[in-house]
């Protein structure tokens, strides 16, 4: 007896971003206010990671309000209806509540319902991972049009007086559209992990930790110099590649946008990539601060409004966090 043939989907060839949204937290918190708990200054936080503000969310205001909002924006612009939307992914490692997921309720509330929907924690590479996701999952018919989001509240995993990290982090929420295109709209990603090395930077405890054991409130903390040295020598390294198998080079490029973790560290790949002066670099870092996966989308979001001529051109974004979570691809912009 013949056995039946199995039915395998099958989807666009290419896809693209269509358009962009963004959400920053309510609060402008210079660094005067928060100096004293960490025994730091202004000029010393200015000179060491380049930010003067950083944006934070108030009490009421929690990640899944900054990500609807980003995502209203995107939808807007993108020339599609929220019900035509069937893919929802969420990069974050804030949501406080750890189900349902934030997609899911996002995917609700903008009108994409019943969408796939689900959260993927890459850290600050975690809007190049699911960028990649949705791309990938457009190309195989398993999905059409996909809304994809970067969205922390960081203020609320923090200890105020810890000096290796809390100061850079902020709250904030970058959304896109993908979906299919009569070109190549999103270049194949360099992207990978290196958990031997998961202690650099991260959560410095469990819930368990703290239901138990008397642990205080898990907060983020990190290895400064090694987290610094990995993200300006290994990922130039990765940015280079993602330029080589999408098949261009810097001087292809309109905009370099890597996570926006340290303004040095911004300053030190773009001088390792040797871009020319005419492409322009993502340097929402100074008054956003280090927003993790919502830091790449913020800050494409802003160049774009700020540089409306780079509509068409070809972006390189990389991604890099906890975990040594690392992901990079080029990408036409919208
Ligand atoms: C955290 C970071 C800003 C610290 O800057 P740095 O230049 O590496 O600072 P160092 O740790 O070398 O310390 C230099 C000096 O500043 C002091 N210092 C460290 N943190 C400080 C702070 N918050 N305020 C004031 N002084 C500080 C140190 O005690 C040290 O003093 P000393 O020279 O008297 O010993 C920087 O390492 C960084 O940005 N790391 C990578 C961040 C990143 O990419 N994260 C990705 C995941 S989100």
């Amino acid at each position: 007896m013949s056995q039946p043939v199995l039915t395998q989907s099958k989807g666009a060839e290419f896809t693209r971003i269509y358009s962009y949204g963004a959400a920053r937290g309510d609060l402008v918190v210079p660094n005067s206010e928060l100096v004293e708990a960490i025994d730091s200054s202004d000029e010393w936080i200015q000179q060491r990671t380049g930010i003067i503000t950083r944006t934070r969310a108030s009490a009421g205001l929690l990640a899944i309000d900054l990500a609807t909002e980003a995502a209203q924006e995107a939808i807007a612009k993108s020339g599609i209806r929220p019900d035509q939307i069937d893919l929802v992914v969420i990069g974050t490692i804030s949501n406080v509540q750890q189900t349902p997921s934030m997609a899911a309720i996002v995917a609700d509330r903008v009108g994409a319902n019943p969408a796939a929907a689900y959260d993927s924690n890459a850290a600050c590479a975690g809007f190049s991972y699911a960028l990649t996701q949705a791309d990938a999952l457009i190309r195989s018919g398993a999905a059409h049009y996909a809304l994809v989001i970067g969205a922390e509240k960081l203020s609320d995993i923090i200890d105020p007086t810890d000096r290796s990290i809390s100061f850079l982090l902020a709250d904030g929420a970058g959304a896109v559209i993908v979906g299919p295109s009569d070109t190549p709209g999103i270049g194949a990603p360099v992207w990978g992990s290196d958990g031997s090395k998961g202690d650099a930077v991260g959560m410095n405890g469990t819930l368990i930790d703290y239901r138990d054991h008397g642990a205080p409130w898990p907060t983020l903390r990190q290895e400064g110099q090694t987290v610094f040295r990995w993200a300006v020598w290994e990922m130039a390294k990765m940015a280079k590649q993602a330029l080589d198998v999408a098949g261009v080079t810097a001087a292809d490029l309109a905009a370099f946008v890597p996570h926006q973790a340290n303004m040095r560290i911004i300053d030190e790949l773009a001088k390792q990539l040797d871009l020319p002066d005419s492409v322009k670099i993502g340097r929402d870092i100074a008054t956003t601060g280090n927003t993790s996966a919502a830091s790449i989308p913020l800050a494409t979001h802003r160049l774009l409004q700020e540089n409306p001529e780079l509509s068409g051109g070809l972006l390189l974004q990389i991604g890099f966090g906890a975990g040594l979570v690392f992901g990079a691809q080029v990408v036409r912009l919208p």
